[in-house]
């Protein structure tokens, strides 16, 4: 591949990282996704949560009642669960013998409908025992909740106060560190040791790609890039891209896609979330040529994922090519709006 290409066709990506809501949001938003991933993994931080295999296939029937609707037979959600301080080992069984993908560990008050999450790791010992004889993906949202702790570090504090010792505990359990967002946690997943099979890997989003934390400030505040982890300092971003293009396999595509109605952001307490789907793949391309690796995308946003949660790889083709897309302000969420990450600019890739 010549180092700057007009055009490239990969194997067709997935998103492991993905909230698409519920009720009247959920086809505006499932759209976007399904026009370029094939597969995605759906977050559980519903209202109420996911937190039994019971909700989450009436969720994933609601989620195929949607695609029917928009005439698309060419994506599959992967379901996942909502740890809680009382999830049985019965019911990590239950989900692994009915093709739940992963399990999400929210630490109560983390972010968006995390009320309901863990309040005590030890809580949930027998179910991460149950995970990890069973061979259940533990996906966790890395932040330590502690008010006294600065909120750009609590990514950091949250590798040595939960996750090194988790995985002290349970050697044999897989995880993925969701939407890293510092130098600390590539740094992490890259050196960590594991046992013959790789146990650990972590999901980047197109917007700690492309963003510092600046980008919240420019001019003045800026709600659309609010998210969480939220954007870290240029060093981070910088330790990030080099992550996402080296292709290291423990490393791949999750775009944290977070739809949030315009009002619910642009508010006097705005919510976390980016909206990303739109055009993902564009985000993510733009990236990865900004430092001339566009030849390691494949990797990140087609290979890495299902071989880390031992499933096929895709096998139709996509291409994607250097011409600018316009992103609209907004675009129509339900009875509101939402305006995606970019807005009112361009994207330089676009799908073909
Ligand atoms: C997510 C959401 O809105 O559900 N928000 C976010 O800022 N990323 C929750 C999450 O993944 O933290
Ligand atoms: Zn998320």
């Amino acid at each position: 591949m010549s180092n700057s290409p007009t055009q490239i066709q990969l194997i067709q990506p997935d998103d492991w990282h993905l909230h698409i809501r519920d009720g009247e949001v959920m086809k505006d938003v499932l759209a976007d996704t399904a026009r370029q991933f094939a597969r995605a993994i759906i977050m559980p931080n519903l209202k109420p949560p996911v937190t039994t295999v019971a909700l989450a296939n009436a969720y994933r029937t609601r989620i195929e009642a949607n695609l029917k609707l928009l005439g698309i037979d060419s994506f599959t959600p992967l379901m996942t669960l909502y740890l809680t301080d009382n999830t049985s080992a019965d019911e990590v069984r239950k989900a692994k013998a009915e093709g739940i993908a992963a399990f999400k560990l929210y630490p109560a008050g983390a972010t968006t409908n995390s009320d309901e999450g863990v309040s005590d790791i030890q809580r949930c010992y027998q179910a991460l025992e149950a995970m990890q004889a069973v061979g259940m993906p533990l996906l966790v949202h890395g932040e330590v909740t502690s008010t006294e702790i600065d909120i750009f570090d609590r990514e950091a504090v949250f590798i040595d106060q939960v996750l090194d010792p988790l995985r002290k505990d349970f050697p044999g359990l897989k995880i993925v560190f969701e939407h890293i967002t510092t130098k600390q946690a590539a740094h992490y997943v890259r050196d960590a040791v594991t046992g013959e099979k790789n146990t650990i890997a972590a999901t980047i989003t197109p917007q700690h790609l492309l963003l510092n934390r600046n980008a919240i400030f420019a001019g003045g505040i800026r709600p659309h890039n609010y998210c969480l982890p939220v954007l870290k300092r240029e060093e981070h971003r910088v330790a990030l891209l080099e992550a996402a293009t080296s292709g290291n396999p423990r490393f791949f595509l999750g775009t944290d896609s977070a739809p949030h109605a315009k009002g619910a952001k642009e508010a006097a307490c705005g919510c976390a979330g980016c909206y990303s789907a739109f055009n993902a793949l564009g985000l993510y391309a733009e990236a990865f040529e900004s430092v001339n690796q566009l030849d390691k995308l494949e990797g990140f946003a087609s290979l890495f994922g299902p071989d880390f949660y031992s499933l096929p790889r895709n096998t139709k083709k996509i291409t994607l090519r250097k011409q600018a897309q316009a992103v609209p302000t907004e675009l129509p969420l339900g009875d509101a709006t939402i305006v995606p990450l970019r807005a009112g600019e361009t994207i330089a890739w676009t799908l073909v």
